[in-house]
């Protein structure tokens, strides 16, 4: 969808209905980069219809592989890579191309990827990856306008993360699992794409085992064989609209994703009072009574996931009290705050850890805590998208306001979620798209 793009929400009172969520968001690119290690086709089902997937697809196209996407299949053969440099057309639209560096020096022997983007929530460096990469034996060097790498031969190593990163584990996975000899990977991300990621590269053919103390170990094969996945359905997606029920005193049934990827937002839902439905296929949330305040931190999986947290924040407007949130994993994840406080949201936020514990940003000026008073009625507002996840709790938030809300540059939302217009058409909400 073109940037610049706006939708208007007319609010129409509780939101009912259901909802099916495709694959998630932060696996689909992922499959299809590991696509690249095998010269034979690899085919993910159940992908979602998103920004980031064509982009992904054309990033692939342009280093001469087919992708082919029919339905909610995603064929990529790499039978051949017609080049290592990714254009710089590229550059900032997602944090895609970094992961594409190992497997390009695996099948070409060296690697340009352009600077990568994603949304504005911290300073997101990638130090942990051009480390890791250098330790498995690739020449890396810090261009103004990306990353130019090359490795006569990757060799494993052992590796610990600062901090467990998701894409940093990543790209472990898919330069070590064709290194020559065993990798260690200490202080890992868990999270269930990373771990989804890692069965799919077991299914390629990859020797690799996850220890219980977030350690993977990996023996480097010679050769990986293309494979089939069916992706599990996106938890940030099934959060979002369980929430946009509650926001609404509705209630949203959500298939597709599976019980155990929510564990931690089934609980926290269910401590501020929301009761739930679970079968086999879909979740429902409702709540009966008023909505109960609830002290939040954002964590690492299994912890509270930092994508769940602008949704969340959202529902605290509706909640009676003063509820906190505390950010852990990323500094600057409150930048959709000033536009909640113009539709009337009385919220703070501060630079200490207010949650339950110390984290790393306590001594540094990044307001990277909220205390939310509630219960708000919402006004509606003309409001500026900044994010994916930041656009999506506007969109709750306009659901529940007391008139209709206009939503700019609504091209980030886009990147992320599937169909969501058609989304929340079933659940009653119309959205119109604005010229
Ligand atoms: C991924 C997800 C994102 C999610 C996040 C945390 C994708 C496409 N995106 O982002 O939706 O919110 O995991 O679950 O999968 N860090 C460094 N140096 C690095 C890499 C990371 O300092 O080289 C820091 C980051 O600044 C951040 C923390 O590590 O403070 C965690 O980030 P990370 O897990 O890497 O997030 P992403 O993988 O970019």
């Amino acid at each position: 969808m073109a940037e610049g793009s706006t939708w208007g929400v007319e609010p129409i009172g509780p939101l009912r209905g259901d909802v099916t969520v495709r694959g998630s968001k932060n696996a689909i690119t992922k499959h299809m980069v590991a696509a690249l290690l095998s010269d034979t086709p690899s085919v993910i089902s159940n992908a979602p219809e998103i920004g980031d997937v064509d982009i992904t697809a054309q990033m692939l196209r342009a280093l001469g592989v087919v992708v082919r996407v029919e339905a909610d299949k995603i064929c990529v053969e790499p039978p051949v890579i017609g080049g290592s440099r990714v254009p710089l057309e590229f550059t900032g639209l997602n944090r895609i191309p970094i992961l594409l560096v190992g497997p390009l020096l695996h099948r070409v022997g060296e690697a340009f990827v352009p600077m990568v983007g994603g949304d504005r929530i911290g300073t997101r460096p990638v130090d942990f990856h051009v480390e890791a990469l250098r330790q498995l034996g690739a020449e890396v060097e810090q261009t103004p306008e990306g990353l130019e790498a090359k490795a006569v031969k990757l060799r494993g190593a052992r590796i610990r993360l600062p901090f467990p990163s998701v894409m940093a584990t990543e790209t472990i996975l898919l330069t070590a699992v064709l290194a020559e000899g065993r990798t260690i990977i200490e202080n890992a991300a868990i999270e269930p794409e990373v771990i989804e990621l890692a069965l799919f590269l077991q299914r390629m053919g990859a020797h690799l085992e996850l220890r219980p103390d977030r350690r993977f170990i990996i023996e480097g094969v010679e050769t990986l064989t293309g494979a089939n996945h069916r992706l599990n359905g996106d938890r940030i997606e099934a959060f979002s609209y369980l929430v946009a029920g509650l926001m609404t005193g509705g209630e949203v049934r959500v298939h597709g994703c599976p019980q155990g990827r929510l564990i931690t937002a089934i609980a926290t839902l269910q401590g501020m009072g929301a009761t739930f439905e679970i079968t086999d296929d879909w979740l429902l949330a409702k709540a009966d009574g008023p909505l109960k305040t609830a002290v939040v931190d954002t964590d690492t999986h299994p912890g509270f996931m930092t994508d769940w947290q602008s949704p969340l924040v959202v529902l605290f407007t509706q909640a009676e009290g003063m509820s906190v949130l505390h950010e852990t994993v990323f500094e600057n994840r409150f930048n959709y705050v000033d536009a909640l406080r113009a539709m009337g949201a009385e919220a703070e936020l501060y630079n200490n850890c207010l949650g339950s514990r110390p984290c790393r940003f306590r001594e540094t000026s990044a307001l990277h805590s909220i205390v939310v008073r509630g219960r708000t009625q919402l006004r509606g507002a003309n409001i500026t998208v900044p994010d994916v996840r930041g656009g999506f709790a506007y969109v709750i938030a306009a659901a529940a306001a007391d008139g209709p809300s206009t939503l700019r540059d609504v091209h980030h939302l886009e990147r992320g979620y599937h169909r969501p217009l058609e989304a929340f058409a079933g659940l009653g909400l119309h959205i119109n798209r604005v010229a």
